[in-house]
């Protein structure tokens, strides 16, 4: 059928039939500042197939996409390979025009699902391994669970070698281009998308990398639900996967901080000088104009962090309390750092930041701190705090 929304062939069976959201800044706390795509794949075989829905604003859109291809009607199974709304919330639209034979999902997403409309729609389990046969097509399931909740699975389909990763090898990126080869910010966005939403899983990453890599499957093409097709790379995003899951320190220092009269941002600067001078590829971001989810995607690839905040009312200034909850979250292994800040008369959030940084099993060096401004004592403490972290960090380099 004719009309503004089409679907885009992946293959000669399969249609990316998904929606672009050009206008999602948030994502769950990730600054989602270029927007998403929401993907869905028809898999066209005697049985046709619907994997995974989109958010379901979008679900007039998704269905204008499958009908370009095929009447809604004719689908047979639909595959839901994660509950997160992002995926299944045009479920329910969907469903209630196709009543296709049968819903497909993990055993944890048939209790999510469950768990998210309260529903009498009745969903069938399928096991890892198992394989549906679509009538000239045939679909395997694989459990992948923690990438991203404990109900996600891949579907794999024979023959084409196309892997439908859901969130996996996925990116938020807004854009008209379905394919990596047409995206040159595949890689910048891709690192984002691990660094904020996949790190604390990175032990599940590479157990399920190994899994995928003993399984033999050849992965012809990577499908995911988020940014374009991997259909010119697929094994690029397999091994920056596993390289980021390994989460090895490189030489480059994170410096993060907020202020409240500059004395904290006099205090980071110096320790930037310091990390600099003695080697080490130096980032500055306060907090003012940077985004926790930009400060997370740039620990991926480094070694240490240097947080500072100033004290207020006994606390953490907001938005630093705000970026060690956030990375506590995250879980980012294997860095070397220390705190500093400036105080009027308590100082306790020096304490508090570098007891966060211990918490995240950061190696620490001793903090810094100083009283109102800094003088050039302060400044030098600050500098030598910058060196202290290069050499510590240079050890765990070796
Ligand atoms: Fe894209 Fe975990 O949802």
């Amino acid at each position: 059928m004719k009309g503004p929304f089409q679907a885009v062939p992946v293959t000669d069976k399969v249609y990316w039939v998904g929606a672009v959201d050009w206008d999602i800044r948030d994502f769950h706390g990730y600054a989602t500042s270029r927007g998403t795509t929401y993907n869905a794949y028809l898999v066209m075989a005697d049985k046709p197939t619907l994997i995974d829905t989109v958010k379901a604003p979008f679900a007039d859109e998704m269905l204008a996409r499958i009908r370009s291809v095929c009447d809604p009607k004719s689908i047979r199974y639909v595959v839901s390979n994660h509950s997160e709304m992002d995926h299944s919330g045009a479920l329910p639209q969907a469903l209630a025009l196709i009543q296709p034979e049968k819903v497909l999902a993990s055993a944890m997403g048939v209790k999510a699902l469950q768990a998210h409309f309260h529903w009498d729609v009745p969903v069938q389990a399928v096991k890892d391994g198992e394989t549906l046969d679509l009538g000239g097509e045939r679909l395997t399931f694989m459990e992948t669970r923690m990438v991203h909740w404990p109900d996600s699975m891949f579907s794999y389909l024979q023959g084409a070698g196309v892997l439908f990763s859901n969130d996996g090898f996925g990116m938020h990126l807004a854009s008209a281009r379905r394919f990596d080869d047409e995206t040159p910010e595949r890689f910048v966005e891709a690192a984002k998308y691990y660094a904020n939403i996949l790190l604390p899983f990175s032990d599940i990453v590479l157990a399920l990398l190994d899994k995928v890599a003993k399984s033999g499957l050849p992965l012809k093409l990577i499908a995911p639900d988020h940014g374009p097709v991997w259909r010119r790379e697929p094994e690029r995003i397999v091994s920056l996967w596993a390289e980021w899951a390994r989460q090895k320190p490189r030489n480059k220092a994170v410096v993060v901080f907020d202020t409240m009269w500059g004395s904290t941002d006099k205090l980071g600067r110096a320790a930037a000088e310091g990390l600099v001078q003695a080697g080490v590829e130096t980032l500055v971001m306060p907090l003012r104009g940077n985004h926790r989810s930009d400060v997370a995607t740039e620990l991926l690839e480094a070694g240490a962090i240097l947080v500072g905040s100033p004290t207020i009312n006994k606390q953490l200034f907001p938005t630093v309390a705000d970026l060690l909850s956030y990375l506590k979250g995250l879980r980012r292994k294997n860095l070397t750092g220390a705190a500093f800040g400036s105080y009027g008369w308590g100082g306790e959030s020096i304490k508090l930041a570098q007891d966060a940084l211990t918490e995240m099993g950061v190696a620490t060096v001793e903090p810094v701190k100083c009283q109102y401004v800094p003088d050039a004592a302060a400044l030098d403490a600050a500098h030598a705090l910058g060196q202290k972290v290069a050499a510590k960090l240079k050890e765990a380099l070796r």
